[in-house]
């Protein structure tokens, strides 16, 4: 199956560092992010699991969970969970599915088989509240991710679900942002009272709108 931004996020049960997880419910009524790792006792997945379970107060202020996959089952997770607080000074504190019958994998699309046919490769899913996903990113199993990144995606996704703006190009929270096309010069001016710039009739630049 290929999932697309805007999808339901498949739902799943799987076993998990922290018991069976019967994902929809699982997130609940926030955020998610969904990632995948190769494999357990790889050396660039035990940097990414140390960064995430040091991002944790980022992702609740954002009202997101983080949960992990590897296609190895759990018994080989709780090692390797000893040797991320050992090398990585923090304590995983998320799930990491246990996904050794691969149906996450599967369902996610999470095997390349001409990349690598055992290993997954480096798969992030958000998924909103809604359980819809809505944004993909797919690494190579060579290259570490980059966290900070997805935070700051998900910054733009809740701001620009909440507003009618979208954000340019390496934008981070606080930045100025983009009026859509869609809302007329009228509108803009009663929707953004703190004014906007108009470098073009396409192009509207105004302040952050959920900032004071
Ligand atoms: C790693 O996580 O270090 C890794 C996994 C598979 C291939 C290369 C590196």
């Amino acid at each position: 199956m290929t999932i697309r931004l805007g999808d339901i996020a498949p739902d799943f049960t799987q076993e998990s560092t922290e018991g069976s997880i019967r994902f929809h419910e699982w997130i609940g009524d926030g955020w998610a992010v969904l990632f995948s790792h190769p494999k357990d006792y790889t050396p660039v997945c035990t940097t990414e699991l140390g960064e995430v379970a040091r991002l944790k107060s980022e992702f609740t202020k954002r009202n997101v969970k983080a949960i992990g996959l590897s296609v190895d089952p759990l018994k080989d997770h709780l090692g390797w969970t000893k040797d991320i607080e050992e090398t990585q000074s923090v304590k995983l504190n998320f799930p990491l599915l246990a996904d050794g019958d691969r149906k996450v994998s599967d369902l996610y699309g999470m095997i390349h088989p001409n990349a690598n046919d055992t290993f997954t490769v480096r798969s992030v899913f958000v998924i909103d509240p809604k359980k819809k996903v809505r944004l993909m990113i797919t690494y190579p199993a060579s290259t570490g991710r980059n966290f900070t990144e997805l935070l700051r995606v998900i910054d733009s996704l809740q701001l620009t679900d909440k507003y009618s703006v979208a954000t340019p190009v390496n934008w981070k929270h606080g930045e100025d942002v983009i009026i859509v096309p869609s809302v007329s010069d009228e509108d803009a001016k009663k929707k953004f009272p703190k004014g906007y710039k108009a470098l073009k009739p396409y192009l509207r630049v105004t302040p952050q709108p959920d900032l004071p």
